[in-house]
């Protein structure tokens, strides 16, 4: 019997990095728990909830991981919450509902390009859909388009980047992520440093309305939400990423965050 599909990719079958917290935080609540590749076709994805963890191979295949998800059931956050986050033009839809947002600008011509990046400073390229920093790059774009075009955030080689798990609509932990050398990607496969901090209220405050904007777009309720931020060069703390697919935990750095999912998924299990 299963409870709660967890769902990975092949390149790590046994789930995201330091699972063994959220898999131990899962037996002590007495859920049946699996781990499961999106890509699996010998899954019966109706045996249980379904839980998107950490499917990080889907840019180049994001058709067929939006078909996949259409196909399940019951999926945390939801197919049509999937298809909006995984474009990043839902940073301008975000800035124009009046939030905070790093400045975006959508590329889809090689070129309208030029006149993009001309209009700030110093511009960072990156794919309108993307995950894991790959294709981040500055000044130009390193791969085909469509892109996005945002004025490079300065402050993410000091203050860092920083990301707010909100789970079942409250704030709830904070982490800071710092680049290395050169690096503006604050990812660990870049060198980048993860730490646990106390959440700020700035921060916190920020989440939460967020995540109530999205709501609102999306006419629906978001189970789980990572929300990054950064501070702009006029000062103001504002979105860079908001990650209702696919957040890896920090599970490593917030051990609590491993318990606080688990409690959302017997949450979600006794709703029916
Ligand atoms: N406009 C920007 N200014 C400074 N750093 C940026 C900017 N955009 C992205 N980065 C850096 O690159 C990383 C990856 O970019 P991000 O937009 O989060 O894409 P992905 O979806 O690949 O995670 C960020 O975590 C940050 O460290
Ligand atoms: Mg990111």
């Amino acid at each position: 019997m299963t409870d709660v599909l967890l769902v990975t990719c092949s390149a790590l079958p046994d789930g995201e990095p330091s699972h063994e917290v959220l898999d131990a935080a899962l037996v002590d609540r007495q859920i049946n728990a699996r781990w499961v590749c999106w890509d699996d076709p010998d899954v019966d994805w109706s045996s249980g909830l379904v839980a998107v963890r950490s499917t990080w191979d889907y840019e180049a295949r994001v058709e067929e991981f939006l078909a996949w998800a259409r196909r399940v059931p019951r999926l945390m956050n939801g197919a049509a919450v999937f298809a909006w986050n995984t474009d990043k033009a839902y940073l301008v839809e975000l800035a124009d509902a009046g939030l905070a947002v790093v400045p975006t600008i959508v590329v889809g011509r090689a070129e309208d390009l030029p006149d993009a990046i001309g209009s700030f400073d110093e511009a960072v390229v990156k794919p309108q859909v993307g995950a894991g920093g790959r294709g981040v790059s500055i000044g130009s774009a390193t791969g085909p388009g469509p892109w996005v075009v945002q004025p490079l955030v300065d402050s993410v080689r000091t203050e860092g980047e920083s990301s707010v798990f909100v789970l079942g609509g409250e704030p709830l932990s904070m982490v800071r992520k710092l680049p290395a050398g050169d690096e503006i990607r604050v990812q660990e496969q870049y060198g980048g440093t993860t730490v646990a901090i106390v959440p700020t209220s700035e921060a916190t405050g920020l989440a939460r309305r967020t995540v109530e904007v999205a709501e609102q777009i999306l006419g629906t309720r978001l189970d789980y939400a990572r929300v990054d931020l950064m501070r702009r060069a006029d000062g103001v703390l504002a979105l860079s990423e908001l990650e209702v697919t696919e957040p890896g935990l920090y599970l490593s750095e917030l051990p609590a965050n491993g318990h606080a999912f688990a409690d959302l998924v017997v949450r979600l299990l006794a709703e029916g």
